[in-house]
């Protein structure tokens, strides 16, 4: 298994290009299921994500082609020969669920794995069988699969979620777009990957309303027809190179970036006494004297602090002055980084959701090993800014969601490398 050796160094300077989100390419991809027309994504993250989904939509009998080096994804789902999500490749990704709504949509049945367990909590699936429900679909679980079907096809209808989440929520649109009637979907999450998807619905020829508020309305319609559509920026990974500059120093432009999709994350790195501005061409991040102050974090649903932003944020506080309590909101049991980030001196205490972090003057090298995709990153962040070599061993959790990693940050001078497994 590959390894990131990271040698902690002073200021960085220099650019990094943001790519298309993991997290909206994995929306977007399935939605290709609604349509037997084709549907073509540019600026696709090159990330194994979206290798396992293309996997995925393959067994499903769709063609997908990667063109440009992988930042096009050429999909049509004219022939499809199955309507079932196969354990085998679910419960390498929750996201793998996001076909069920589209291929309930379109076909009237769907069979799709529960993804099982994940290690950051226990993920379940209520959510999205509830709001399917609403619209008349009949799901049963059956051998640790869900066999949803709408033998006379889905009915649009008001349904209230109990909690907004992403992936229900796109579950749901997807799911109305073809049903009779008009759905007004409340309490519904409001993350940019959402509006992204809804514009690409959009360009397909689908009626929606009120994306990015907490209420969307879809008048369903009886066929969805082909388009193009560039995925958004990637807003994890705009703020984790965020932090980049903020944890070594120095100043980075990270190229793509906009405020509006980082806002209440930039609103803490700027209490912090990092300085983030919108430019031409993306958004410059400075830190020019001495150490960051320590504030206090929750993670929300969006518009809120990011809970995919929290483990990298807990990197930059344990090297901040004074005591901050970070609160996770979003998942139970997210703080697998804490007890690395302590083996390379940080000062944590974890008392179940929330994490208290006394900064220390400088962290030190440690081999540290990486537990989830977000965990992994702030792992690096960290290793830049100890003093001596930091190891981080399991990086297959880095390839599902950043893109080039090693190249970006020593772009802007960070001292990185791969080292191969046997
Ligand atoms: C998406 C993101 C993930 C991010 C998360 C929260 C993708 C591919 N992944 O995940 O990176 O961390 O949003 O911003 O877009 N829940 C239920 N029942 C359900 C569904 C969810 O209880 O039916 C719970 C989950 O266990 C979790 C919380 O709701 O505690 C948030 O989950 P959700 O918003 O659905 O996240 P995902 O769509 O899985």
């Amino acid at each position: 298994m590959d390894s990131i050796l990271v040698t902690g160094n002073g200021p960085l300077n220099g650019q990094i290009p943001i790519a298309g989100a993991k997290n909206a390419c994995l929306t977007l991809m399935p939605a290709t299921l609604l349509s037997e027309e084709p549907l073509t994504l540019t600026n696709a993250p090159r990330l194994s994500d979206i290798k396992t989904m293309t996997a995925l939509l393959q067994s499903l009998g769709a063609e997908v082609s990667s063109l440009q080096d992988g930042q096009v994804l050429a999909m049509s789902s004219h022939d499809l020969t199955s309507q079932t999500a196969d354990y085998e490749i679910v419960r390498k990704m929750r996201a793998s669920n996001l076909v069920l709504g589209p291929l309930l949509a379109r076909f009237g049945q769907a069979v799709v794995s529960l993804p099982g367990g994940c290690a950051i909590g226990a993920r379940p699936m209520d959510l999205h069988v509830e709001g399917l429900e609403a619209l008349g679909a009949e799901i049963e679980l059956k051998d640790g699969y869900l066999h949803a079907k709408a033998p006379g096809g889905l009915k649009g209808a008001v349904h209230e979620m109990r909690f907004a989440s992403v992936g229900a929520t796109e579950n749901i649109v997807m799911a109305a777009t073809l049903a009779k009637g008009t759905t007004v979907l409340k309490n519904a999450a409001r993350e940019p990957e959402i509006v992204d998807l809804v514009e690409c619905l959009r360009k397909m020829g689908a009626q929606i309303s009120g994306e990015g508020t907490s209420t969307v309305e879809i008048q369903g319609v009886d066929r969805l027809h082909g388009a193009t559509h560039q995925v958004v920026t990637d807003r994890i990974e705009l703020g984790t190179y965020m932090l980049a500059p903020a944890m070594c120093g120095g100043e980075v432009e990270l190229l793509g970036g906009r405020m509006s999709l980082v806002e209440s994350f930039a609103v803490k790195l700027d209490a912090a006494g990092v300085h983030v501005e919108e430019t031409r061409h993306g958004l410059k991040v400075a830190r020019k004297n001495g150490r960051v102050s320590a504030v206090d974090v929750v993670t929300e649903p969006f518009p809120g602090f990011p809970t995919d932003l929290q483990a990298q944020m807990m990197a930059l506080m344990c090297t901040a002055e004074g005591t901050s309590v970070l609160e996770e909101r979003i998942f139970e049991n997210r703080f697998m980084h804490a007890p690395e980030l302590v083996r390379m001196g940080a000062n944590i205490e974890v008392h179940g959701g929330t994490a208290t972090v006394t900064g220390v003057e400088r962290l030190k090298g440690a081999p540290v090993m990486a537990t989830d995709l977000r965990a992994s990153v702030s792992l690096i962040l960290a290793g830049m800014a100890a003093e001596g070599e930091t190891t981080v061993s399991r990086v297959y959790h880095l390839d599902r969601g950043y893109e080039h990693v090693v190249r970006k940050l020593e772009g802007v001078g960070a001292k990185i490398e791969r080292i191969k497994g046997q």
